[in-house]
């Protein structure tokens, strides 16, 4: 199928471009360089051996995109394409809204214009409400979102949703858990953008030198060892989602689908840095801090549904994405 990939030189876009060729699909990838770099197209071509058809373009042009989806015979849309950042979201809403939401009705817009009927949207385990709630099946009620961001998918969902009943669109909704990992090649991985937020990033400068020493959020949870539990899933796994996600658009009949994309296995915030250690032998310089305001104790997916209906689940293991993202980062910094 030819695939239009939003987002295409970001750290799941990239990566997932990289599994669509692998697995006989033709990507056309759309990016506007807000969050990652030009020098990705190159690794995605040394990856694939392909040089991939790449446009320069903010999704919120809607003439632009309805070309590129009619002269390339666009088959279906993964829109990755968005800001993800929840702190930064809280502080710049509008931007967050504009780029989000606008993003995606113009997208929309575009493949109606265009007659492209099928949508591989990513959506967030943050639109959860009770995520203590565990395994997190795709039935767990849904919460006010507590930040901007957060925000932006649950209303993204909702649109989609309700053109989706509408007969004009099937679309499959993938509520990921906690990406982590990197191509294991070390070419494509998350770009250093600013201070990292997420854990992982977070874990592999401090390694590195680049930060002085990690902070775990709080050892007070009602956790094994105290740390905050999360469902951390290889981007490589991740990235194949998507091809399971097409694979089912093709023959589905539903016009709406929501599926976790989890391990079903929670590891903690402890156990993430001394994995890290020991299959890179290296010291993670860390200590123990204060709880992280809006966080919760602990967050893991019921992955039962993906199995079942979409046929995929996780194969890859927490050594191997912290293996692959120790690689990308020795290679960030050559
Ligand atoms: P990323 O920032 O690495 O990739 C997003 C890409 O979209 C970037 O290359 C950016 O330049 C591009 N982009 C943003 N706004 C754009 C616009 N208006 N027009 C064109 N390009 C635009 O982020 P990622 O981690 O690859 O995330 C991909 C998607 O997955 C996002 O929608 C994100 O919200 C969602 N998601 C990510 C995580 C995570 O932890 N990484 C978790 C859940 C959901
Ligand atoms: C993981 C664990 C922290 C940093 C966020 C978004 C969510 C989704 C994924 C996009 C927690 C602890 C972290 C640090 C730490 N993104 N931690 N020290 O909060 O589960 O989810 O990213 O959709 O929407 O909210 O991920 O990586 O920030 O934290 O101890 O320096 O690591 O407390 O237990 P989170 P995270």
């Amino acid at each position: 199928m030819n695939i239009l990939v939003t987002g295409g030189t970001g750290f799941i876009g990239s990566i997932t471009s990289t599994e669509l060729v692998s697995a006989g699909h033709t990507p056309f990838l759309v990016d506007n360089f807000s969050n990652s770099q030009k020098f990705i197209l190159e690794n995605i071509e040394k990856v694939t051996g392909k040089k991939p058809i790449f446009y320069e373009l903010d999704v919120r042009d809607i003439s632009k995109l309805v070309e590129i989806l009619k002269i390339h015979n666009i088959d279906a849309v993964i829109h990755f394409a968005a800001l993800k950042a929840v702190g930064e979201s809280v502080e710049q809403p509008l931007r967050y809204y504009d780029n989000n939401i606008n993003g995606l009705l113009s997208l929309l817009s575009a493949m109606k214009e265009a007659n492209v009927s099928k949508l591989v949207f990513s959506s967030s385990a943050t639109v959860y409400g009770d995520p203590d709630l565990v395994p997190i099946t795709e039935e767990a009620p849904l919460k006010t979102a507590t930040n901007p961001y957060g925000a932006t998918k649950q209303m993204a969902e909702q649109i989609i949703s309700d053109i989706a009943k509408n007969g004009e669109l099937s679309s499959v909704l993938l509520r990921y858990f906690n990406p982590i990992g990197a191509h294991p090649s070390g070419l494509l991985g998350e770009l250093p953008i600013g201070t990292p937020n997420n854990l992982v990033p977070y874990v592999s400068q401090a390694a590195a030198g680049i930060r002085d020493k990690l902070t775990v959020f709080g050892d007070d949870y009602d956790t094994p060892d105290g740390s905050g539990v999360r469902d951390y899933i290889h981007v490589v796994d991740l990235a194949k989602a998507h091809i399971a996600a097409i694979n089912y658009l093709e023959k589905t009949e539903n016009n709406v689908d929501v599926f976790n994309i989890g391990t079903g296995r929670g590891s903690s915030v402890l156990e993430v840095i001394q994995t890290f250690e020991r299959v890179n032998n290296i010291k993670v310089p860390y200590e123990i801090g204060p709880r992280r305001s809006g966080d919760i104790g602990t967050c893991y997916a019921s992955a039962e549904k993906a199995q079942k209906e979409l046929g995929w689940e996780a194969e890859l293991s927490l050594e191997d994405a912290l293996r692959d993202t120790w690689t990308w980062q020795q290679n960030l910094e050559k």
